[in-house]
């Protein structure tokens, strides 16, 4: 028998007060935009910044629709953005915070598992972390420096799919 085992590192900080100025105002950007969420339907708004290694500025939030699959999360819409308009361009660090209309959320909110196969791949084809600060309406800040992988160790990866 053989043992895999694989550890995580997440950074957890009480305040954004405790944070890098870059990271504040990160978190400071995700907040606008996750007020711009469509999000009628669960009333859960979700804003996803990303800074890219050129210092562009990628801004998602969640688009739903009353067809319910059709709608798509906030970090999908900024990473396919990312793809889109920055191609070749690794995204250096990913700021995502949550807010629900009818309840307080005060931890961080772990992206999906949807989200994570993408971003994952994001920095697989860099070979480049995503460094991530999570966090929700208020409370604990998050923040992973080894990337998305830290949330998703293992993802659906077939190599021989690229040919
Ligand atoms: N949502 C995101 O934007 N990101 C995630 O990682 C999970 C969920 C959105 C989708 C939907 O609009 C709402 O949150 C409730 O699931």
């Amino acid at each position: 028998m053989q043992l895999i085992k694989k550890e995580i590192e997440i950074e957890v900080y009480d305040t954004d007060s405790e944070l890098q100025a870059e990271d504040q105002y990160l978190l400071r950007l995700a907040r606008e935009s996750m007020e711009l969420a469509y999000a009628p339907y669960s009333r859960f708004l979700v804003g996803c910044v990303l800074l890219l290694e050129n210092s562009a500025i990628v801004k998602g939030s969640n688009q739903e629709n009353m067809a319910y699959p059709s709608g798509l999360c906030a970090e999908r819409v900024a990473i396919f953005y990312a793809g889109a308009n920055y191609p070749g361009v690794p995204v250096k660090t990913m700021a995502i915070v949550a807010r629900a209309q009818d309840y307080s959320i005060q931890t961080p909110i772990v992206s999906c598992g949807a989200c994570l196969q993408s971003l994952t791949e994001y920095e697989k084809q860099f070979g480049k972390p995503i460094r991530t600060i999570l966090q929700g309406e208020g409370g604990k800040i998050w923040i992973a420096n080894k990337g998305t992988q830290t949330f998703m160790p293992f993802q659906f990866h077939v190599e021989e799919l690229k040919r």
